[in-house]
């Protein structure tokens, strides 16, 4: 007998077939990758504002460079995210009103200081590198454009997270001043950087319906557990500590036990009660007000080309 649209819809996620624009989707389908690719892109947009404050600060000329194109890059995966988010129905302006009136979340990774250059490489190191371990399995997410806009992030984050472990290995190569500030930002950095995988499977209220929907294609846990077995090798060879006296590698599993995550931590930053969400949000308004003059020009420029195609 006919399929219904539902059955149709099951199947191709069953076949790992990808969802496009057009076709037939559930409701709630539309709605939780509006929600999850606009927050992605938020957090690519928001992202730059810490890092931004280190290109006129950066100790070299090539580190500038770098840097300068990471932020750039960040922009522009920020421009991909909101573009695959307009073909599920709703418009730029409509979701940076969600970032501006704090209605949409971003990651929670980018509302801590960046207090030292050492920052910079922690962040590249870490946060990249976590952004990574999650942005790889989204690269076969079910729904056509995010997957295809994640395989080009792919490529470019890994030029962030090698640019950002250099510099932790020229830190920890240097004075002991240098090595200190290294291991100050790993202090400052480890925890809320496996905050950004998000709550444990258990809390999370989205990770059970992603992952039947294959928008998810790993839990939060398992990738959390990934991050840390890849990355805590990467401080033993920088001669940094890993902040958590609990963390320890796990012969039968294969894989590193560490201590308590402080959720109370995470849900006040998430909530908008970190050290930098005032200032993020009002530097991403600030920049929409003040960019309201190039909007402008941007399309009576276009209107203008339109005119001329008419005549
Ligand atoms: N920061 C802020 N909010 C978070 C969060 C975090 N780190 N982790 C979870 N949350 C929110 C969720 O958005 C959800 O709230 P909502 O219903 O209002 O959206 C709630 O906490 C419950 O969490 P869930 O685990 O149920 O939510 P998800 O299933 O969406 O999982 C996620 C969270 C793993 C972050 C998932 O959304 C995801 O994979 N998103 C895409 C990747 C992404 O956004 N990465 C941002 C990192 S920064 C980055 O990539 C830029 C790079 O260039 C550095």
């Amino acid at each position: 007998q006919m399929k219904s649209l539902e059955d149709i819809f099951e199947a191709k996620i069953a076949r790992d077939e990808k969802i496009e624009p057009k076709d037939w989707m559930p409701e709630k389908y539309r709605k939780t990758h509006i929600r999850q690719i606009s927050q992605h892109a938020h957090s690519e947009i928001v992202g730059m504002l810490p890092e931004g404050n280190w290109i006129t600060r950066a100790p070299s000329l090539r580190r500038k460079v770098a840097l300068l194109a990471k932020v750039q890059d960040e922009a522009g995966h920020g421009l991909y995210l909101y573009s695959a988010c307009e073909t599920l129905g709703i418009s730029r302006e409509e979701l940076y009103d969600q970032l501006h009136s704090g209605k949409a979340k971003y990651s929670s990774i980018f509302n801590y200081p960046t207090l030292t250059w050492a920052d910079i490489g922690a962040i590249g190191w870490l946060v990249d590198g976590a952004a990574i371990i999650n942005q790889v399995p989204l690269c076969s997410t079910s729904f056509g454009p995010y997957a295809r806009a994640m395989v080009r992030v792919c490529k470019e984050e890994s030029f962030h997270q090698r640019q950002g472990y250099e510099i932790m290995m020229t830190l920890c190569n240097g004075t002991q001043e240098q090595k200190d500030m290294a291991q100050d930002a790993l202090n400052r950095w480890w925890w809320p950087s496996l905050m950004m995988l998000g709550p444990t499977d258990d809390e999370s209220t989205h990770t059970e319906q992603s992952m039947k929907w294959k928008l998810k294609r790993k839990t939060n846990d398992e990738l959390r557990q990934q991050f840390i077995d890849q990355t805590v090798p990467q401080a033993d060879i920088l001669g940094l500590k890993v902040p958590d006296e609990n963390l320890k590698y796990n012969n039968e599993t294969g894989h590193y036990n560490f201590g308590d995550i402080d959720w109370e931590e995470f849900w006040q930053v998430v909530k908008g009660h970190g050290m930098c969400n005032k200032e993020r949000i009002s530097a991403r308004k600030n920049a929409w007000d003040n960019g309201e003059w190039v909007r402008d020009a941007a399309i009576a420029y276009a209107d203008k080309q339109a005119d001329k195609e008419v005549k």
